[in-house]
This record gives C-alpha cells, sequence and structure tokens, in this order.
C-alpha cells in the first residue's frame, strides 16, 4: 500500500477539514486555513458541493429509477454517503467507489458499509485508467444495466481539458443507455478571491485543482440528454429549501440516450 505522506496536503484531506471531518494532518489544516483567509466561501462551496450530490443521487433514485453507481473520486467517509443515500431510498442498489488516495483507502474498507441487500466495492484505481476502472466495477455491478458516474470535485484534478474530456467519454462508453452523468467543479469567472486561493494551493506541492469556466463545465455533459435546470451553479439545482445564493462550483445531471 502508498504510503500516507503527511508533508504535502491532500485533496480528500483538505476536503475532509473543510467538511468539517477529523480525518487530516496538520499539512492540510495550515493549508486549509491559507485558503479561506483569502477565500472563506470555500467551507459553503464544498458543503454545496455534497448537498448537490445528495440532491442528484435522490433524484436517480426516485425519479430516474437508478440503482448502479459509480462514483470516482470518493473522498474520505463523511455524511451522507453514495450508498447510503441511495440504499436509504432502494436498499438493493449497488456501489462501486474508486479513489487512489492512501488515506481514503484506509478509511473507506471500514467505513463504507452496505444493506444486506446491496453491495458497496472500494477500488483503488486512478481515474487515469478509465478501462481499468470499467473492468473492476464489472466485479459489482452489472454491466448491462444503467449505472449512474459520479464525478464530484475531481476533473478539476485533470489539468489538461481534452483529457478530462477523454476521461469522460472513455468512462461512458462502458456504460449502457440509460445511464446517466452528475458532475460538479469549481469554477472560474465567478470570484477573483477563489481563483487567487486555488492558485496559491496548488503552489503548496499538492495534487493541482483547476477551476474551469461555466462552459468548459458544461461541455463534460456534450451528447447526454440534460435534466432540467441544465449545468447551474449547484445550490440552484433542483434546490429544496428557500431560493439560494450561486456559488462558484457548477454541475449537471444527464442521461445517456
Ligand atoms: C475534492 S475531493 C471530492 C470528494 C468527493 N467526491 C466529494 O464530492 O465530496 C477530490 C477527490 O478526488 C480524488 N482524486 C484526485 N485525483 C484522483 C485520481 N487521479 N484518481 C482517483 N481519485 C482522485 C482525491 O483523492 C479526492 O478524494
Amino acid at each position: 500500500m502508498t504510503e500516507i505522506d503527511t508533508s504535502v496536503p491532500h485533496s480528500a484531506r483538505i476536503w475532509n477539514y473543510w467538511l468539517g471531518g477529523k480525518d487530516n494532518y496538520p499539512v492540510d489544516e495550515l493549508a486549509g486555513d491559507a485558503y479561506t483567509a483569502v477565500f472563506p466561501g470555500i467551507v459553503t462551496i464544498a458543503r454545496s458541493s455534497r448537498a448537490f450530490l445528495g440532491r442528484s443521487i435522490r433524484y436517480l433514485v426516485q425519479e430516474a429509477g437508478v440503482r448502479q453507481f459509480l462514483d470516482v473520486g470518493t473522498g474520505l467517509p463523511t455524511v451522507d454517503n453514495t450508498h447510503e443515500v441511495a440504499q436509504r431510498l432502494a436498499p438493493e442498489s449497488r456501489i462501486v467507489y474508486v479513489d487512489n488516495d492512501p488515506l481514503v483507502l484506509a478509511h473507506a474498507r471500514a467505513l463504507l458499509t452496505s444493506t444486506p441487500q446491496g453491495a458497496t466495492a472500494y477500488e483503488d484505481i486512478s481515474l487515469f485508467e478509465p478501462e481499468q476502472i470499467l473492468r473492476a466495477a464489472a466485479k459489482t455491478l452489472d454491466p448491462t444495466r444503467p449505472t449512474a458516474l459520479i464525478l464530484s470535485g475531481i476533473l478539476g484534478h485533470v489539468a489538461d481539458y481534452d483529457a478530462a474530456r477523454d476521461i469522460v467519454r472513455r468512462l461512458l462508453a462502458g456504460l449502457p443507455s440509460g445511464s446517466y452523468l452528475s458532475v460538479n467543479d469549481g469554477s472560474r469567472g465567478t470570484d477573483p478571491d477563489y481563483e487567487q486561493a486555488q492558485d496559491a494551493y496548488n503552489e503548496t506541492g499538492a495534487v493541482p485543482y483547476f477551476l474551469r469556466p461555466v462552459d468548459q463545465i458544461a461541455a463534460f455533459f456534450e451528447g447526454l440528454d440534460l435534466v432540467d435546470p441544465g449545468v447551474v451553479s449547484v445550490p440552484l439545482w433542483r434546490p429544496e429549501g428557500t431560493a439560494p445564493d450561486p456559488i462558484g462550483q457548477h454541475g449537471g445531471l444527464a442521461r445517456k440516450p
């Protein structure tokens, strides 16, 4: 197993810090605090991204009838993980989690447990190996049945935009018609402080994360049928409470025809 590196911040751990979790190290806390000193809105962004994920899974289970989920870039277990939201509504749901962080691996096997009727699996594979991900997922998911591909806060880790598009295309190529894609990522062009804080984070030695213009995030869904309201700032995607304010995290959900 790859050793846990506590000398540079890690995406999964800093995200856990902003979400209010305890599975992080002093280096993550320092980088997280340096970020919020420039752009405090990142805490709302992290929480709104998770809330969007929860709403999109509820839609997938209740409105779209999906029972299989492939969540790549899982992150550290937190409240309302994908399988918990899905299996609460449909206990027979089957979920494959994929990440390449050693701390996520250490926690996931213990915490991402399943209902007896459903299944969960964790695969330690990089996003840059889409065919390997699909092969591993097929051990748990039926490749002939629709699957929701969840890419929540991970595509920004692929520096080259065309490479990110290619990864999405190759993952979707392995899923049948009626499958879905859920993406949400940090967006450029909403707040200069956000961009400044992200640029500084990318200098820390951590795996960098790149904010993208909204039209580039929207283009990940090309060729798919977007669920209303399309690609929007995540709090505006089928909100359940009072009218929320937009933030620099955009996403959507779409069906493969
Ligand atoms: C910002 S966190 C998002 C976590 C979770 N999906 C969420 O929405 O709360 C990004 C996650 O992507 C993972 N990640 C980054 N690069 C990856 C790669 N090449 N392959 C697999 N996972 C990766 C990180 O380890 C981290 O868990």
